[in-house]
């Protein structure tokens, strides 16, 4: 049996809580695409763990991939996993070989381009962890692998062919003096030590073939989508997306295993019950506006629904968990739900953070769009005419404030009245069942109506 969790709208939605609520009954966890651009929280009895790229199930011990899909540093994951041994956990994570590495100058390019493109705002607003630049490699054959830091010749061999031609780019189409990114020495040694310590560690895998083997042995899967689907570089609003595929297609090219594996077992779309964004794009549902990132803010500031906006922020912690940036934030969309559940074939939902909008007089949802005067009920596929959307909402009573770790313990009727009405509104709008309803950030201030692994 294997579970898949799925961002449904622009990342954050609180994946890693959800793996972490089901990781009981889970022996492996792998992650089938993106790197250190995400950040997976998990809170155990009070203490709070911020997972990058060491999958959310180590938290209870269980063993983490990180799929063929992924791209990885292997400094911040070596970083990352002593920082947790330091905190007192072991964990077990192993890394596919095809899995592609993030180098220096990776990273480089990423701030290269976000800078070039800020002249003419058109920037992103990446996390600046040269995932772009690294899935760029990717495509182009031009990558290095997890396997090849194994091999310390080959790796020189594919050094001394690809740094060159990035130094280049740098410096005569960008204009930007290099530094040690570059250096091939350099490189050659650092990466060499990381493949030493993978080997020792005996942590590489061939990912398809480990997790068949797991699954022939009787273990039961999770698949951690990383992101979210409006900002899968498919099925997202291209350009403002990230380089990988969060959608649940993902979950079979970024581990290996066939479509049928993953579309044999449930497939979870992790919903907040509003929505934010990190990075620049459009947002049709936005309130208020976030400097820097929201397009035109410049010209029109921060809007009429700013302290709505600052409430929700505040009271969520919407913050940026790799860059400390305030999230931009908005209404629920339900047509962009119901593209996500689409594109993903989501078999139920885990909707989060529905104390965080108790208290307020009325909560509203985006039903529909306005565009030119039709109505629409799922995102166009170019982004120039999402932004050109306007939502037509549906307006819920609000809920009040609650002791939610007394809801979590009691079950779902204990849920206040009007959230249940909301929940039940997206629910039907989706056509899948709500498996789990967050109503606090710990492990224990969740709802769980079914567990798809029980
Ligand atoms: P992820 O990237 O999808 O794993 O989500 P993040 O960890 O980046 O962001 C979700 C944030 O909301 C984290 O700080 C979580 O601890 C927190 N969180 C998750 N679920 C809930 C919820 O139901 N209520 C509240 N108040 N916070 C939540
Ligand atoms: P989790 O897994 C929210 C956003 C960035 C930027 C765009 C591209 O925690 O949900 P990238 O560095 O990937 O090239 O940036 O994608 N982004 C995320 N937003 N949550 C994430 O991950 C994100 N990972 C990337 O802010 O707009
Ligand atoms: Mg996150």
């Amino acid at each position: 049996m294997t579970v898949t969790i799925v961002g449904s709208q622009l990342g954050d939605e609180g994946k890693g809580g959800v793996v972490d609520l089901w990781g009981d009954a889970v022996d492996v966890v792998a992650r089938y695409q993106g790197g250190d651009n995400a950040g997976h929280t998990v809170v155990e009895d009070g203490t709070e763990y911020k997972l990058s790229l060491v999958p959310s199930g180590a938290v209870r011990g269980k063993v983490g991939v990180l799929g063929n899909g992924c791209v990885v540093n292997p400094a911040t994951l070596f970083e990352e996993i002593d920082d947790l041994r330091e905190r007192g956990l072991d964990p077990d994570v192993r890394v596919a070989q095809r899995a592609h590495v993030i180098l220096p100058y990776h990273r480089v390019l990423d701030g290269i381009e976000e800078d070039v493109k800020s002249e003419s705002d058109q920037e992103v607003g990446t996390t600046g962890r040269g995932i772009g630049p690294t899935y760029e490699d990717k495509a182009g054959r031009r990558g290095i692998r997890v396997g090849d830091l194994l091999d310390p010749e080959l790796l020189r061999e594919k050094l001394e062919y690809v740094v060159p031609q990035k130094q280049r780019l740098a410096e005569d189409v960008f204009g930007v003096e290099t530094g040690e990114e570059f250096d091939i020495a350099s490189l050659y040694e650092e990466y060499k030590r990381y493949g030493e310590r993978l080997a020792d560690e005996e942590m590489t895998v061939d990912s398809g073939e480990f997790l068949t083997d797991r699954i022939e042995s009787g273990d039961q899967l999770m698949f951690e989508g990383a992101q979210g689907t409006l900002i899968d570089i498919d099925h997202g609003n291209y350009p403002y997306v990230t380089s990988s595929n969060p959608t649940a297609g993902g979950a079979a090219t970024g581990t290996g295993l066939s479509p049928g594996v993953v579309g044999g077992g449930d497939i979870v779309g992790i919903v907040k019950a509003y929505l934010t964004r990190v990075g620049s794009g459009p947002l049709p549902t936005e309130l208020g506006g976030v400097e820097g990132d929201t397009p035109g803010y410049d010209e029109q500031g921060e809007g009429e629904n700013e302290e709505l906006a600052e409430y929700i922020r505040e009271e969520g912690g919407e913050y940026g968990t790799v860059t400390g940036r305030p999230r931009r934030v908005g209404w629920l969309d339900v047509p962009m739900l119901r593209h996500s559940a689409r594109t993903n074939g989501f078999t139920g939902l885990a909707v989060n953070h529905i104390d965080v909008l108790s208290g307020l007089d009325e909560v509203k949802a985006a039903h529909s769009y306005d565009l030119d005067g039709d109505e629409r009920d799922t995102v166009p596929a170019t982004t120039e005419r999402w932004a050109d959307c306007e939502p037509n909402y549906r307006t819920f009573d609000g809920w009040e404030d609650v002791d939610w770790s007394h809801v979590a313990e009691e079950g779902y009727d204990a849920i206040p009245e009007n959230a249940r009405t909301y929940l039940e509104y997206v629910s039907d709008e989706l056509d899948a069942d709500i498996y789990a309803v967050g109503v606090g950030p710990g492990r224990e201030e969740t709802v769980v109506v079914e567990n798809p692994l029980e």
